[in-house]
């Protein structure tokens, strides 16, 4: 039997799934994986979370140190979330070669160069399964069982309170702000809720993700980011009209030229396409391997529980590896422009309020010609005196539509442009 000594960094929520798991589950990780976990401290300031898990209190404190010279701990997991202390802690662990396990996107996404830097120097592990769609095996995937690929894209849905509020608005009419307090009580949001509905945590974890799928870096600054803070109740109920759902989707490909694009927003999918039925807290990923064709890895990607599993496995994959594997590509934030596209191509979802009077149609028309923006069908409703019109448009570059918005917002007959939404086929 392996006997390890674990830290805990924090016992908020997924900390505290984190404890319950490995209490629960002690015994029966000790006979299936040959691994006797041991938790020897709890990083904590709030002693009351340890005493409401009934842990043992003697070894819940504040002092880092303590974990650093304990030669006894060979895993240290954190859950603190942010960028420090986050960042000194974990960097001074791996160099007194602790490895670590993280659910820490924002601080794997933007730091990872220098956690790997200083892993290969303590000769320590790094595992971060949970950083990525909660309790989906998703790292797992990319890095050990898609070898005999190259992958070509990567689409999916990786933000659990954003599908909870998209999928409560669309199902049960809800009003945005009141869904989010909801996703904030059930404990899958961020600490600051910006986080999710802003798209950052979907593009951290894109960044993540991407880097591994195309086994070269896709650095956070090359992805385009949009959330979903913008999206109304009127745009989801249009667009199940044209039969579509709507989603923030995270979604990296590799382009016909052969570089990555890489990008989160909102988009609408056909209500037929397997992300669609990805309803609440749920997350689910599709990926397109050159052989393999497509595969989707599909559960909770977010909460105490789900993300405690994939901390859970990390623990015994850490204590049970040999000598730990680092990133299969440079692992740099300086790469060049020349690898990544920005200009992405989609269909589009427009909505615009216009005056209702002979011709505005022609010259939307004439604005959407000159920029090669083609329409493939639109409706229009009208109050008498204004016309609120609703265009799909067919696959074009985005750099096309954002010039032809910008034009048509200055037309005198267009009151105003009330969205723009990227349509995935
Ligand atoms: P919580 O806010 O619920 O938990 C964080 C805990 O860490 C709190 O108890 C906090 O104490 C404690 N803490 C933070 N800093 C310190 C410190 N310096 N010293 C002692 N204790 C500290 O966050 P979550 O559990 O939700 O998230 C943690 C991480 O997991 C984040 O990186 C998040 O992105 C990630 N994650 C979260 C998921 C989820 O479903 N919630 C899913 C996947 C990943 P205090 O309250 O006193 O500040
Ligand atoms: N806030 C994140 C989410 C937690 O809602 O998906 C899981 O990473």
């Amino acid at each position: 039997m392996k006997k390890i000594g674990v830290a805990l960094l924090g016992l908020g929520t997924v900390g505290g799934g984190t404890y319950r798991i490995l209490m629960n589950n002690h015994d029966a990780i000790a006979k299936n994986d040959g691994v006797d976990v041991e938790i020897r401290h709890i990083i904590e300031r709030d002693v009351s979370k340890a005493e409401a898990l009934g842990a043992d209190l003697s070894i819940v404190g504040t002092d880092i140190d303590k974990v650093v010279n304990d030669d006894k701990v060979s895993v240290v997991a954190e859950f603190f979330g942010g960028i420090e202390p986050a960042k000194t802690f974990l960097i001074k662990c791996l160099l007194a070669g602790k490895s670590i396990v993280t659910a820490n996107k924002e601080l794997f996404s933007k730091h990872w160069p220098e956690l790997e830097e200083a892993a290969k120097k303590g000769k320590a592990g790094l595992y971060f399964e949970a950083s990525c769609v909660g309790g989906v095996p998703i790292i797992r995937t990319l890095t050990q069982s898609m070898q005999g690929n190259n992958i070509l894209s990567l689409m999916g849905i990786v933000n659990g309170t954003t599908n909870f509020i998209l999928s409560k608005m669309a199902d049960e009419g809800l009003e945005y702000a009141d869904v989010l307090k909801e996703a904030q009580r059930l404990g899958y949001a961020e600490a600051d809720p910006t986080a999710d509905v802003e798209g950052f945590d979907s593009m951290y974890k894109l960044s993540i993700l991407s880097s591994l799928a195309f086994r070269t870096k896709v650095p956070i600054s090359k992805i385009y980011r949009e959330g979903i803070s913008k999206v109304s109740k009127e745009d989801i109920a249009y667009g199940k009209k044209f039969g579509y759902e709507l989603k923030l989707l995270a979604i990296a490909k590799r382009n016909a030229e052969g570089k990555i694009e890489a990008r989160v927003h909102p988009a609408f999918i056909p209500a037929s396409h397997p992300l669609a039925s990805v309803k609440g807290s749920f997350n689910a990923v599709h990926i397109v391997g050159d052989n393999v064709g497509d595969i989707m890895l599909y559960g909770r990607g977010a909460g105490d529980l789900p993300t405690g599993s994939a901390i859970v496995s990390d623990i015994v994959f850490a204590a049970k590896q040999a000598k730990p594997q680092y990133a299969p590509f440079k692992n740099t934030e300086k790469v060049s422009d020349s690898g990544f596209s920005s200009n992405f191509y989609c269909n589009y979802y427009l909505r615009m309020k216009v005056k209702d009077e002979e011709g505005v149609l022609a010259k939307i028309a004439g604005v959407f010609g000159k920029n090669h923006v083609s329409i493939n069908t639109m409706i229009q409703e009208s109050d008498g005196e204004n016309a609120k019109i609703i265009f799909l448009i067919h696959k074009t570059g985005e750099k096309n539509v954002k010039k032809a918005m910008q034009d048509v917002a200055l037309l005198p007959c267009v009151e105003s442009v009330d969205a723009v939404i990227r349509v995935e086929e």
